[in-house]
């Protein structure tokens, strides 16, 4: 019980404090865990390709993160094949996704073979291949999304 509190206390201040993406409010109601799990890893996927965007285009002069943002992108998406375990059904991810494991399986893979790619390409400095990787990576999460996610949450 005491620790609820804390937790619940603590993620009070994380949100106060802006820590927490915005859109965590949009699982709020959701009760499973392994739901709201997916949903953290998939937006921390997302808020490092923000951030790696914003290196990109020079919004920011951090060339040498983009490498450290990168690596978390691809360990992150090396467990998209685990996000969708049986029971955890819902929210917006679409009833087909536990209806062909084995596509879901060549998609995950797919994410995480491009989100490694664009690792590789982030330690370098071949800005051409870097756009490219990245756009890869992009398309390899959009794919999957236009499959399996609905659209509006
Ligand atoms: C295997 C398919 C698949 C791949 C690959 C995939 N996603 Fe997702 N993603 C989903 C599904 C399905 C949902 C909806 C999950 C839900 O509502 O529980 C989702 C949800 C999201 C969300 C919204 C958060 C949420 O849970 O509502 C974000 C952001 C996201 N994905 C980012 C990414 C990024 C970035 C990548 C690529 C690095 C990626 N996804 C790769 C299937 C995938």
């Amino acid at each position: 019980m005491r620790k609820i509190v804390v937790l619940i206390a603590a993620s009070g201040l994380l949100t106060v404090s802006g820590l927490l993406p915005v859109s965590a409010g949009a699982h709020e109601g959701q009760k499973n865990p392994e739901v709201r799990y997916r949903h953290f890893v998939m937006e921390s996927m997302s808020n490092d390709f923000a951030a790696m965007a914003m290196i990109f285009k020079n919004e920011v002069d951090r060339p040498d993160e983009m490498q450290v943002l990168a690596r978390s992108l691809a360990e992150s998406a090396s467990l998209i094949a685990g996000l969708f375990p049986a029971g955890s059904e819902g929210a917006s991810a679409l009833p087909l996704i536990w209806e062909e494991p084995e596509r879901v399986q060549e998609a995950s893979r797919e994410s995480a073979a491009t989100a490694a790619a664009l690792a590789e390409a982030a330690a370098g400095d071949d800005r051409a291949a870097l756009g490219k990787a990245f756009a890869a990576a992009g398309a390899a999460c959009k794919g999957c999304h236009e499959r399996y996610k609905a659209e509006d949450e």
